[in-house]
């Protein structure tokens, strides 16, 4: 166990079935993030470790912000790589002001509920598709305007922020066209690597949570040991003992979008051939010690768990002493709630252990930017790692694009 003062660490509970010969043999393997340039000189999309932002980046986002900051509500359209990151983000560190999240289901009903209650007058939309053309936001971004357009008039255009390509698809064009403000997915950043991009970083700003803090975490990650040595563990458990099953549970009510984050980062990067490719599962601590806690306990020995836990919340709620009639929780009185959570993530972690089965927990101190922005950086970085371990491009996404070819020859087909 490696416990860094600053920043996030990381406990191994590998038990026997993860031998610290076996880690030691696949750490003697690592490479360097250096490593990666070779990839970035054959064109791999690697913009995602700049972790800094120009004077034109931030010049650019600042105009945007003052163009908006007088809405009550920011409705962002976005769906895979466009959406995950600003949702992970937005509900580990609460904003200060309300962002509606749309345009990653075709689910009319949903659509509708939410569209009806949002008041037009007082919210700007932020349309982020890096493709420019994908349907599902794009549909709901239709909808959006002609609202925005019926509740305001002539200024809707103003109110609409594109976030997309600088040059390429049917969003920048339309953008131009219409006169919507302007933010950039870099052409070297994918989807799901955009979260510190202007993709996930002006819908933080604007609702005003500090971004400073994000990429000073996303810097951290970039220097620390525990993405690296998290990759080692999770390639020598797919490798050497066929742990298919990658679990990111974290024990944080706040923390489970980051949870879906990770899914969509691990499933789409690695899931690449019929040969490679874990399954992320996302799971919620305490919650899932009554649900799924039991298929990891004793079913299928095909699991690799990875907690995540705050170890400072900020609440100092504490178990109040309970009546004479329920005398038998008379031991809970006086207990703080964080040690109650901290209780259930180390119970589960130390049955796992017992029965074999691996896990590591990845210990925030405070559910803070800083540590948010680690955590997402730091996943990013393993992923990078696995790429290059089970030798699969990390950053393509053939299923996906596959998928959202068929649906548009659908729509030209219905065109007639
Ligand atoms: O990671 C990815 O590349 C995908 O999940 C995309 O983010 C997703 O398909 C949305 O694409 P776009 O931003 O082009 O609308």
């Amino acid at each position: 166990m490696l416990r860094r003062r600053h920043g996030i660490w990381m406990e191994e509970s590998t038990g026997k079935s993860l031998s610290t010969l076996a880690a030691k043999r696949l750490r003697g393997r690592l490479r360097t993030l250096a490593e990666l340039d070779g990839l970035e000189k054959d064109g791999f999309p690697l913009g995602w470790r700049r972790v800094t932002r120009t004077k034109a980046d931030e010049k650019r986002l600042r105009r945007v912000l003052d163009a908006t900051h007088a809405y009550d509500t920011l409705l962002l359209l976005g769906i895979g790589g466009s959406d995950l990151g600003a949702r992970a983000v937005l509900q580990a560190l609460p904003p200060k002001k309300r962002v509606l999240f749309a345009g990653a289901n075709t689910d009319p009903d949903e659509l509708e509920a939410l569209y009806s209650m949002v008041d037009w007058k007082n919210t700007c939309v932020n349309i982020v598709s890096k493709s420019g053309d994908t349907l599902e936001p794009m549909s709901a971004f239709l909808v959006a305007r002609e609202r925005l357009k019926k509740a305001v008039g002539k200024g809707y255009a103003s109110r609409i922020v594109a976030t997309t390509d600088a040059s390429h698809g049917t969003l920048v064009r339309w953008a131009e066209a219409e006169g919507f403000l302007r933010l950039v997915v870099p052409s070297d950043v994918g989807g799901r690597f955009s979260v510190f991009s202007d993709v996930g970083l002006f819908p933080a700003a604007w609702s005003g949570v500090d971004t400073r803090g994000l990429l000073r975490g996303a810097a951290m990650a970039m220097r620390a040991d525990w993405p690296v040595r998290w990759a080692a563990l999770h390639a020598e458990a797919y490798l050497q003992e066929n742990r298919s099953v990658w679990v990111c549970m974290p024990y944080a009510a706040h923390l489970a979008s980051v949870a879906f984050w990770f899914a969509q980062l691990i499933g789409e990067s690695l899931g690449k051939t019929t040969e490679v490719g874990p399954s992320p599962l996302p799971a919620l601590g305490a919650t899932d010690q009554h649900s799924l806690v039991q298929l990891f306990m004793q079913g299928p020995m095909d699991k690799i768990l990875t907690f995540l836990e705050v170890d400072r919340f900020s609440s100092c709620l504490v178990v109040p002493r309970a009546p004479s009639v329920a005398d038998a929780l008379a031991p809970l009185a006086g207990i703080p709630f964080e040690e109650l959570i901290h209780a259930e993530r180390r119970a589960t972690a130390d049955a796992l252990w017992a029965a074999g089965r691996p896990s590591v927990t990845l210990h925030l101190p405070r559910l803070d930017a800083m540590a948010v922005g680690e955590l997402l950086q730091g996943f990013m970085v393993a992923t990078a790692y696995l790429g290059q371990w089970l030798e699969v491009n990390a950053y393509d996404q053939p299923g996906v694009e596959d998928g959202k070819r068929r649906f548009k020859a659908w729509l030209a087909a219905r065109a007639g």
